[in-house]
């Protein structure tokens, strides 16, 4: 495979314009009120695929939000790479901490990214990162160097937690067989540290809801007298993490994965600098479980944040009451052999079994997923380092993420087969918070890389 270099040098302007052309529709999967953005982006992706070369694309409708998939098959004898990406971003709120509106895209220079870098939701989750495969295509069929078959599976339910994929996988499992499974919708170390995502977390979502008295009540007149649920369900999250940041709930960690000594030692020699992370982040010190470092933290230990909290009054000045209702919603992060399914019901019967006298409380599931880590020695692993070498000039670092996309552990059980998760962003650059980016020169280096792995892919596979 010749290098994609010059390709991408001549293309580079067209390459930024088209993918600010897509960041602009609002595809925000979690707010209805954009469902028709949500489907006109699926259109683009679909018009986008045809135009790279794939030989059919179909938009395939399910319950929610379409699929689309198309391919390029050129030999059936040959290997078949299976894309999958997401289309649907996550919403922008709170829209007043962005410097620019969050679906006009704006190219500026940063620090980490002085070539410049596109600020727009979606910029690197995932819209950028899954067309940087789109792109690849094209250079690889514009100039007759295509090496092997090529599918694309693309959603639009990932930021809510990939409710129909799952249907439609274990429905077309003949349609989407592939001998490995490609991705970039996660980060890397930094852009002179590259690095391939080994491990995903996994992940159980729920709503709780602590109910006192029938109405919202005087503070004064009943304070003192009643439980008052803001109150109640304070104190019952509190309780869910002890001294040491350990998590509470019976059971939690009885199928937790244990790392040996060794495999602890190789983690700590990927490059990480506590300073400069705690200076990022404008904070005076990391905050964790005991015993484990913060890349450990944030990885192959699990994890329970509250990822919002309501009730009672927030409007303008006082107001004296008590209310009636208090909720928040909680997501557990999980590790390799913890059972999402089984860890939400821990959950539940844990909540319910600490709520005091004197309220009501109801636990509602959201979504969820197993954890994935992938072998480092696989076929797919091996090309992708080939790939790396061979743009970066050095061999990427294996390293599990915190983050989690629960349907790659689907895909290995329905389909079989290992993914490979090359993700191009920077913790940095902001995904899910205001002012979310994407460097040009980490969009562009995906677009040089992504040809490479197909290239020692099919050679390896010989
Ligand atoms: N692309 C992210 C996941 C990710 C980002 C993994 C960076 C590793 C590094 C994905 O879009 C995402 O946000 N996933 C959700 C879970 C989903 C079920 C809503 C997450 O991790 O919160
Ligand atoms: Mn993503
Ligand atoms: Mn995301």
């Amino acid at each position: 495979m010749k290098s994609a270099k010059p390709y991408i040098e001549k293309n580079k302007q067209r390459f930024l314009d088209e993918l600010i052309e897509l960041l602009k529709i609002p595809s925000i999967s979690a707010d209805s009120a954009y469902k028709k953005d949500v489907i006109k982006t699926a259109e683009a992706i679909k018009k986008s695929l045809e135009k790279a070369g794939c030989d059919t694309v179909e938009i395939c409708e399910t319950a929610g939000y379409p699929i689309v998939y198309g391919e390029k098959i050129i030999d059936k004898k040959l290997p078949t790479i299976l894309v999958y990406g997401h289309y649907d971003v996550q919403p922008p709120d709170p829209l007043d901490l962005w410097d620019s509106p969050p679906f006009e895209p704006v190219i500026k220079k940063t620090k980490l990214h002085p070539e410049g870098a596109i600020f727009a939701r979606g910029s690197c989750d995932d819209k950028g990162q899954l067309y940087m495969h789109v792109k690849a295509l094209e250079y690889m069929t514009s100039t007759k160097q295509l090496p092997c078959n090529v599918k694309f599976m693309i959603e639009g339910e990932e930021e809510v937690g990939s409710k129909s994929l799952g249907d439609f996988v274990s429905k077309n499992k003949k349609k989407l067989a592939n001998d490995v499974i490609l991705i970039s919708d996660t980060g890397m170390i930094a852009k002179d540290v590259p690095s391939i995502t080994t491990g995903l977390r996994g992940l159980s979502y729920v709503e709780v809801e602590v109910t006192g008295p029938n109405r919202d009540l005087h503070s004064g007149l009943y304070g003192g007298a009643v439980a008052n649920p803001i109150n109640i369900l304070a104190k019952m999250i509190a309780s869910l993490h002890d001294k040491n940041n350990h998590i509470t709930i019976p059971g939690f960690y009885d199928d937790v994965e244990k790392l040996s000594k060794k495999e602890r030692e190789k983690m700590a020699e990927a490059p990480f600098n506590l300073k400069d992370y705690e200076k990022a982040l404008d904070i005076d010190a990391v905050y964790g479980e005991k015993g484990y470092s913060t890349n450990e933290r944030n990885s192959i230990r699990p994890t329970l944040d509250v990822n919002g909290i309501w009730g009672g009054y927030i409007g303008e000045g006082a107001k004296t009451v008590i209310a009636s209702q208090a909720f928040a919603k909680i997501s557990m992060r999980l590790v390799p052999n913890q059972d999402w399914k089984k860890i939400t019901e821990l959950f539940k019967k844990h909540f319910e079994s600490i709520a005091p006298e004197g309220v009501r409380v109801k636990v509602t599931p959201h979504h969820g997923g197993q954890a994935y880590v992938t072998p480092i020695d696989s076929l797919g692993y091996k090309a992708a380092e080939k790939a790396y070498e061979e743009t970066f000039g050095k061999t990427p670092i294996p390293q599990r993420s915190g983050g989690s996309i629960p349907i790659v552990a689907l895909f290995e059980k329905e389909l079989k087969s290992k993914t490979i998760l090359m993700g191009f962003g920077l913790d940095s650059d902001a995904i899910h918070s205001p002012n979310e980016h994407f460097g040009i020169w980490n969009y562009l280096k995906g677009i040089e890389t992504i040809p490479q792995f197909y290239h020692f892919f099919t050679e390896m596979s010989k």
